[in-house]
């Protein structure tokens, strides 16, 4: 049995239900949770950090809050104990039409957060949602439901964005995503928060400080909990989940600087000859997954166990997309030859070269194979097109440097005529839209995928609309169609037809109210995988 299906199993027999029976439970601890747990007096509004919704299905998704009225005390100024929360689903903005309702606990050991798995809702439309506790209700979010199984949309639209690193800038990106029209969901590929230590003005390091973070480098739950209030007390980014779901997902910075599956940035290679243990980093890991889970709208599924998390998963949209979910980081192996950029060393080229893990891998191909779906999307973190850079080097951290595992992810794909793979990635803080070859490195080999790679929110700051190194990644990699390294997002949107996708770009972060431009436009026409300026 696959790993996804045995957690799923286990967590049902550990009476955490998931989808219809979801509801059901809730509605039978209703009305327990009304009697049995005091109603709580808050110091301050509780809803401090917004409502989010994510993981559209055709019939609901999820909602969430976490109760903080003080969000960057110890505990989010909350006591220690489990607080009752109600919420509701509304067809219209005046909540007049009710579509569904009920009530959840917050519980001290998951940071007070609430996620509530509705279900039994009308396909393909929006709703809206709110939450009460005590005598607070909070601001109201909006979701929407994907289309129903089978059903053929006119078209799905979505936004994808990521490295937000709270001291390189203002989150002008995320009031922008907020203001986009008719979204179906947003995917984070992740960098959603950096652990990195505090900076004060003036003082050294990477990118500038707009900003300072609180505390130390993020190593304890409380530190990881304490990161992700602050990053969410931002009204940009609130605004952006109360006006989207999200599919999150994360890459390294959730947890470490370039970690690979067992093993912390500090694995005793490289720059880092002394290495953090992969048992002690273990605790690390459970800890950052924990505080992920607490502060993302993710479904039960996606709770941890200990440093062991389930965030790959599948989404349908109709028959017009499907959206596999990639984890790149937690089943790969170490980066080869010591990390960093240089040029391939022997251990590259390693036959069994892992990113995705082969049970990922495998869950992957069998639901390419199987797919009912015009664009088949990977929704995944760092990029998979062949990126030669300066002297010839390639990225150790990406899949440049795992290419046995990115050829027979290619085969595979191929080999199960999967109709339009699109690959969707971010983590390098520039904007790029690249044509994948069967084989990568073969410019004669004929195109089999398209890739998006979303820049930076804010990381590295303002960013130029071309660099040195941009132009030479153009001259050396000519599948690569668009280079930007502006701050910014995308915004694709898919009919039968064609997939286009919008660059927005940011002419500056480290001031508020930036206007939204548009970068380029890149287009790939179904049945086809080379991309083009539209
Ligand atoms: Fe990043």
């Amino acid at each position: 049995m696959d790993t996804i299906r045995r957690h799923i199993l286990d967590l049902s027999r550990r009476g955490l239900l998931r989808g219809s029976t979801g509801l059901a439970a809730l509605a039978a601890i209703g009305a327990p949770v009304r009697e049995g747990l005091a109603q709580p007096a808050f110091r301050a509004f509780p809803f401090a950090l917004g409502v989010a919704s994510g993981e559209p299905a055709p019939d609901g998704f999820v909602i969430w809050t976490r109760l903080a009225p003080e969000p960057l005390a110890p505990d989010g100024g909350m006591p220690r104990r489990a607080v009752p929360v109600s919420w509701e689903i509304a067809e219209d903005e005046a909540f007049a039409r009710i579509a569904a309702s009920g009530s959840a606990i917050a519980r001290p050991e998951l940071a007070h957060a609430v996620h509530v798995e509705v279900s039994g809702l009308a396909p393909g439309r929006p709703y809206v949602y709110r939450f009460q506790a005590g005598d607070a209700a909070s601001p109201t979010g909006r979701a929407r439901t994907a289309p129903a199984p089978g059903a053929a949309p006119p078209r799905i639209r979505f936004a994808f964005a990521g490295c937000q690193h709270y001291e390189h800038g203002h989150f002008t990106a995320w009031r922008k995503i907020a203001e986009e029209a008719d979204l179906d969901f947003v995917f984070h590929y992740g960098d959603y928060i950096y652990e990195y230590a505090g900076r004060q003005p003036g003082q050294r390091g990477w990118g500038p400080i707009v900003r300072s973070h609180l505390g130390e480098e993020t190593v304890s739950l409380a530190d990881y909990r304490l990161r992700y209030a602050q990053y969410r007390t931002d009204p940009d980014l609130q605004a952006a989940h109360a006006a989207h779901p999200f599919l999150p997902s994360y890459d390294d910075h959730e947890v470490d600087n370039n970690w690979a599956g067992p093993f912390s940035e500090e694995d005793g290679r490289g720059r880092f000859p002394v290495a953090v243990p992969p048992e002690v980093f273990a605790l690390r890991k459970a800890a950052a997954f924990q505080a992920w889970y607490e502060n993302m709208p993710v479904r039960r599924t996606a709770l941890p166990r200990g440093p062991d998390i389930t965030a790959y998963r599948r989404l349908d949209f109709g028959t017009l997309m499907r959206v596999n979910v990639l984890d790149t980081r937690q089943f790969r192996d170490d980066q080869p030859c010591g990390d960093g950029a240089k040029p391939a060393c022997p251990e590259v080229f390693r036959a069994e070269a892992q990113m995705l893990g082969a049970a990922q891998e495998r869950w992957l191909l069998d639901g390419m194979a199987r797919s009912p779906a015009r664009w088949n999307i990977l929704a995944q973190q760092v990029p998979l097109m062949r990126r030669e850079l300066r002297d010839g080097a390639i990225s150790m951290d990406k899949w440049d440097a795992y290419p046995a595992a990115r050829q027979r992810l290619l085969d595979g794909i191929a080999e199960r005529r999967t109709p339009n793979p699109v690959v969707l990635s971010g983590d390098v803080h520039v904007a790029l839209a690249a044509t994948v070859r069967r084989r990568p490195e073969d410019a004669s080999s004929a195109p089999v995928a398209t890739e998006f790679t979303a820049t930076s929110v804010t990381s590295e700051g303002d960013g130029a609309e071309m660099t040195r190194g941009g132009e030479e990644v153009l001259r050396r990699n000519p599948d690569i169609a668009l280079f930007h390294a502006r701050r910014g997002y995308c915004v694709a949107e898919a009919t039968t037809q064609r997939l286009t996708t919008e660059f927005v770009a940011l002419p500056f972060v480290t001031r508020e109210g930036a206007p939204r431009e548009t970068a380029a436009r890149m287009v790939v026409e179904a049945g086809r995988a080379e991309v083009v300026r539209s």
